[in-house]
């Protein structure tokens, strides 16, 4: 756990941030995953573990903005817990150690928050998404679970969105650690892309090496041969000769910070000349938005960057043709990039996505996009220092996509269909690094995995 003060300077730093009334934050419960008893791995609510730390499940907090009081809501174990599951800290301890003296049972909860709401106080709450916590709001609040969004306190996601999007040096430590961690998974999934080996196999073993630093994968791994499929979670192909393996990957430390990483090497651990040249092309759009990663820069900006080097790589290679800019502009380019540059980084590996992606990655002053490919980057407004965001162009030869676009004639002054069609077997390559921004400008989180073409081959020669 981060020291005391950090919880409480942060709810002070909320506390600021808002009005009147209860700031109300529902910890998870546990959740069952074939019957009852059967749980899957306990994963603490973000938001709570921010603001109060404690990973344990069936816990609320609030914070009485009026008395100036935090307060703890959560059982202590009986006997029968014990014999399960050992003997607790009760939770007044636990309490302690993020600065909260107030505590209470569970059962409590519900008549302090009707006495609140009897009183005309405001009880503010942020967009549930599991639904034992949507039935637990239903009750103490008296909202039926369908109704629930509309009740959503706008004061604080925003409030919470403008103290998480800015990590402090602690935060930063422990990003960088599981990036770390990150370094391991993807440079043994390279050691390991040889052909004949099945991706399960790989999977399996990276996500391993992220339990054994003590947390889960950050995500479900994706690794595949089949890389154009963004998020291609299916494992069953036996890697070949002539094919790229992209793996998607991070790992989530205990204080719940994640690492997402991308890499995609060549089996059997050379670039064949097709290959190399899409390669660099993706390396290139990863280095030019990070030159132009800084504080004051829209990321839409960055994303735009990526963008046009990614179609002035490949119109020099006759796939694509025609005035870059006027090609990106037109949204040409997104056949080959369907997806944004990147998404903020944090808590959660799309950070605070639960709160609303479009108040964390948008504001008044930049709307998201509505073309194709762009609407899908997560994060579009001016970056700040502390913020930490992904950096992961791509390029994809999606064949579906390539058929629906060739058939209905789209973009053919900036598409040329005759070439592409020779790429569709190729899959796809993806390049991701965490990004820091800083006071001048950003940085690369972690101890550098692999990258450019030369590094790739040193590494899975060893
Ligand atoms: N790493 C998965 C994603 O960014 O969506
Ligand atoms: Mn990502």
């Amino acid at each position: 756990m981060f020291p005391t003060t950090s919880y409480i300077n942060r709810r002070n730093n909320l506390r600021k941030e808002m009005g009147t009334g209860l700031l109300l934050f529902p910890g998870n419960q546990e959740c069952s995953f074939n019957y009852l008893a059967n749980t899957y791995s306990f994963r603490q609510d973000s938001t709570f573990s921010y603001f109060f730390g404690l990973d344990h499940p069936d816990f609320a907090g609030v914070i009485d903005l009026e008395s100036g009081k935090d307060y703890i809501f959560g059982n202590d174990v009986d006997m029968d817990d014990i014999i399960w599951m050992g003997p607790q800290p009760t939770v007044a301890e636990q309490a302690k150690k993020v600065g909260v003296t107030n505590t209470a049972p569970l059962a409590n909860l519900e008549a302090f928050i009707k006495e609140a709401l009897h009183k005309g106080r405001k009880v503010h709450f942020l967009p549930p998404y599991r639904a034992e916590t949507m039935i637990q709001l239903e009750q103490w609040l008296g909202i039926h679970h369908s109704q629930l969004k509309k009740s959503v306190s706008m004061e604080l996601t925003h409030a919470v969105i403008k103290l998480r999007s800015v990590k402090d040096a602690l935060e930063i430590a422990d990003v960088e650690t599981m990036v770390d961690v990150a370094y391991k998974m993807h440079t043994t999934a390279m050691k390991m892309a040889y052909p004949g080996i099945k991706e399960q196999v790989i999977a399996g073993t990276i996500e391993g090496i992220s339990l054994s630093y003590g947390g889960p994968v950050s995500f479900p791994v994706i690794l595949s041969v089949n890389g154009q499929t963004l998020h291609n979670h299916n494992h069953d192909n036996i890697l070949k000769e002539g094919q790229m393996l992209l793996v998607d990957a991070g790992a989530e430390s205990a204080l719940h910070y994640a690492s997402d990483i991308t890499r995609t090497c060549p089996v059997g651990g050379k670039f064949n000349q097709r290959q190399k040249e899409i390669y660099e092309i993706v390396l290139a759009a990863n280095l030019n938005a990070f030159a132009a990663t800084k504080p004051g820069v829209p990321y839409r900006d960055c994303h735009t960057i990526a963008s046009e080097t990614i179609a002035q790589g490949l119109k020099e290679l006759g796939i694509m043709k025609g005035d870059v800019k006027e090609a990106v502009a037109s949204g040409a380019h997104a056949m080959f990039l369907p997806h944004g540059l990147g998404h903020m980084l944090g808590m959660d590996v799309h950070d605070m996505e639960g709160l609303g992606q479009i108040y964390v990655g948008y504001n008044d002053e930049f709307r998201p996009s509505e073309q194709f490919g762009t609407a899908f980057l997560r994060f579009g407004r001016k970056l700040e220092p502390g913020f930490m965001v992904t950096n992961e162009p791509g390029i994809y030869f999606i064949p579906e996509l390539i058929d629906q676009w060739k058939s209905e004639g789209k973009f053919t002054e900036f598409i040329n269909y005759d070439k592409v069609e020779s790429y569709k077997d190729f899959g796809g390559i993806r390049i991701e690094d965490d990004i820091l921004v800083t006071e001048k400008g950003s940085r690369v989180l972690g101890t550098p995995i692999p990258k450019t073409v030369a590094d790739v081959e040193a590494i899975m020669a060893k």
